[in-house]
C-alpha cells in the first residue's frame, strides 16, 4: 500500500469485520449493507457488494478451511494521491484491502467469567453510525481501561452510557433488557440487532433507552456484543463487582447467540 493512501494519511478510509463460525460468514449481507452506508456517509462510491461478498467467501473458502474460526476484515480509503485535503480530482481508484485471520476464543468457562469495564467520557465525533477508521478516541479510551485494571471502557455522552470502545452495550434491570437507541452517536451493530431479536423471541423484555449512569450502580447484569465474540459477559463495571459468572438472561442471550452462529445457512 502506498504511504499517499489516504487512509493511511488522514484516516480516510470506511472497513468492516466479519466473524467467520465453522468457515461460514455470519450476517454478511448486514455486514455489507452497513459497509454500502459507511461508504456514502463519507462521499467514497458505491462498492459492488455482490463482488465483495465473493472476496469474503473466497476468503473463507481459502483460509476458512483451515481456520474456521476466524475473522474477515475489510477497509475501503479514498485511495492513493498527493498529500492534500480535499479529494482527489480527477478521482482516484479506491484502495480495497481485505484479509483472514484466525480468531482464537477463550473457553467458555473463562469467557464467562466476564470481562471488566469503566466508564469514560465520550470525546468522539457525531457520526458514530458511520464505520471509520479514525479509531483514535477509541483506543486511547482502550488505553485508559487498562490502565484502570479493566478491560474495556464504555463511552459516557451527556451523562448516558452509550457503547463501548468495540461493542454495543446492554444491561439487564429487574429482568429488562436495556441498551441504547440506533442514534448518530452509536454503531448500528450487527450482533447488537441479532441480541434484540433474540431476546424478542424470548420474551425478554427490551427497553430501547440510554442507561444513564448513575443508574449503572443498579443493574444486575451487563454485557456488550460485538462481531469477535458475540454476547460478552461483563462482571465489574467501574469497579463494582457484579458476580462471578454471566448472569441468567446474558446467559441464556449467549447460549442462543451461540447456537444460531453454528446453523448452517445457505449463500
Ligand atoms: C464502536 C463500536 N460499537 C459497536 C460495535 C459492534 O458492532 P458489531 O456487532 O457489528 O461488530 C463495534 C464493532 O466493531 C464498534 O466498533
Amino acid at each position: 500500500m502506498s504511504f499517499d493512501d489516504r487512509g493511511f494519511l488522514f484516516g480516510d478510509a470506511v472497513y468492516e469485520v466479519v466473524r467467520l463460525y465453522d468457515g461460514r460468514p455470519f450476517r454478511l449481507d448486514a455486514h455489507l449493507a452497513r459497509l454500502g452506508r459507511s461508504l456514502a456517509g463519507v462521499w467514497l462510491p458505491a462498492l459492488d457488494l455482490k463482488q465483495l461478498a465473493d472476496v469474503v467467501y473466497d476468503l473463507a473458502g481459502e483460509e476458512g478451511a483451515a481456520v474456521p474460526d476466524a475473522l474477515v476484515y475489510i477497509q475501503v480509503s479514498r485511495g492513493a494521491a498527493p498529500r492534500n485535503h480535499p479529494f482527489p480530482d480527477p478521482p482516484v481508484s479506491p484502495t480495497v484491502l481485505a484479509w483472514c485471520r484466525p480468531y482464537h476464543a477463550l473457553p467458555p468457562d473463562q469467557f464467562l467469567a466476564g470481562i471488566r469495564v469503566v466508564t469514560v467520557p465520550d470525546d468522539r465525533w457525531a457520526k458514530c453510525w458511520i464505520k471509520t477508521v479514525n479509531l483514535l478516541p477509541n483506543v486511547l479510551a482502550k488505553e485508559k481501561a487498562r490502565r484502570a485494571e479493566a478491560d474495556d471502557a464504555v463511552f459516557v455522552r451527556d451523562g448516558m452510557a452509550i457503547e463501548a470502545t468495540s461493542a454495543n452495550f446492554f444491561v439487564v434491570r429487574d429482568g429488562t433488557l436495556q441498551t441504547a437507541p440506533v442514534t448518530n452517536y452509536i454503531l448500528p451493530g450487527i450482533s447488537r440487532q441479532v441480541v434484540l431479536e433474540l431476546a424478542a423471541a424470548q420474551d425478554i423484555p427490551i427497553r430501547l433507552e440510554p442507561v444513564v449512569v448513575e443508574d449503572l450502580a443498579h443493574v444486575n447484569e451487563v454485557f456488550l456484543t460485538h462481531t469477535g465474540c458475540g454476547v460478552e459477559p461483563v462482571t465489574t463495571v467501574d469497579h463494582r463487582r457484579l458476580g462471578e459468572t454471566a448472569g441468567p438472561i446474558t446467559r441464556r442471550l449467549y447460549d442462543a447467540f451461540e447456537a444460531l452462529v453454528r446453523v448452517p445457512v445457505s449463500r
